[in-house]
């Protein structure tokens, strides 16, 4: 079966062809990170803008760069939700308007399963799993019994990892988005800074607006007192406290819960310093883990064509009436 995938939610325009929710036959990816970049993050009337001038381009590449036409397409999968609205309509616009003109069914896709699923790119996952989600807007551990079921542990109780590094990343002058380049900078610099471990409780929550607090005020005091922070040794102080708590309590799941896989999802787990904790951390407990490759971590379309598979085999077929959600549960 061949999925082609929409994914539109946020300043990736991005067009992926996948058989059978595990084969890439292409993907393009379409980043408007450039023209946001200016204003320090992602402004969504010029995102929404920037999609509908691309989509129908993307789309066009995708299916040339697998050497396809729409009548070899069996479905068309979408992402609608959640993210920013006027950048959702528009990949549901073009994926509405091709499953009526050709006659496919039309797959409705939640953003952060296709995080999850892009997992399924690199090796088919096993179940039961614990799925580490970590993007902009999520910071989450999830139990999953199996294909489609999510059993939220727990999340965060105030900023998202992603975000968090987005702002730190401002506060040590970095541009937008700040999240790789400080993970870059915490390899060159070392863990001279004070900060507090976020949330190290019992629970399966986390918190990373204290530890964001803290580098802020940080860097103000060293302001007043006429001096300058280290950006790399901030960068990395900061990084070891959201690397070890995200461990910790990974581990704590995978201790409490008898799986088969940890699998991580989001932006975030492109993080070099996480994915080397990790997988140290997993090697000594005996845990296989699976991590997207590099290009699937951040928003793409490939994982809502390998996550549309397994929404469409449980019977998810949306009607034309299907709208964008801004805030939408997963389940
Ligand atoms: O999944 P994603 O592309 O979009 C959302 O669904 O939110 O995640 C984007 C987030 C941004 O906050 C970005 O700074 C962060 O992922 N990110 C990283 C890295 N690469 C992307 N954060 C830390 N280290 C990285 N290497
Ligand atoms: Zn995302």
């Amino acid at each position: 079966m061949y999925i082609l995938a929409i994914e539109s939610s946020c300043d990736e325009t991005s067009v992926s062809i996948i058989k059978d929710g595990l084969e890439e036959i292409s993907t393009v990816i379409l980043s408007q990170i450039d023209t946001h970049k200016d204003y320090g993050g992602v402004v969504p009337e010029i995102a929404s803008r920037m999609h509908v001038e691309n989509i129908t381009i993307v789309i066009d590449e995708a299916l040339k760069k697998a050497n396809m036409e729409m009548k070899d397409i069996d479905a068309i999968a979408v992402t609608y939700g959640p993210g920013l609205i006027g950048s959702l309509l528009v990949g549901l616009m073009a994926a509405k308007t091709l499953a009526f003109i050709y006659n496919k069914p039309l797959i409705p896709v939640h953003h952060i399963a296709g995080h999850i699923y892009a997992n399924n790119l690199v090796k088919r996952v096993e179940f039961p799993l614990i799925a580490l989600v970590v993007s902009g807007g999520h910071t989450e551990l999830i139990y999953m019994k199996e294909d489609y079921s999510f059993e939220k542990l727990g999340g965060t109780l105030d900023d998202a990892v992603g975000e968090a590094y987005d702002k730190v990343a401002r506060v040590i002058g970095i541009p937008y988005p700040g999240g790789p380049m400080v993970d870059k900078l915490a390899h060159e610099g070392s863990d001279v800074y004070n900060l507090p471990l976020p949330l190290d409780d019992d629970s399966y929550n986390f918190s990373f607006s204290g530890l964001k607090s803290a580098v802020i005020n940080l860097a103000h005091n060293e302001k007043q007192r006429g001096n300058e922070i280290n950006s790399a040794n901030m960068a990395c102080s900061f990084q070891n406290r959201v690397v070890k708590i995200l461990v910790k309590k990974t581990m704590k799941a995978l201790n409490d819960y008898d799986v088969k896989n940890l699998i991580v999802a989001g932006g975030v787990a492109a993080n070099k310093g996480l994915r080397e904790a990790l997988t140290k951390e997993c090697e000594k407990n005996g845990v296989n883990l699976i991590i997207p490759k590099m290009k699937y971590c951040t928003d793409n379309a490939a994982m809502i064509g390998a996550a549309g598979y397994y929404a469409y085999k449980r019977g998810d077929i949306a009607g034309l009436d299907l709208n964008a959600k801004a805030v939408l549960p997963l389940k």
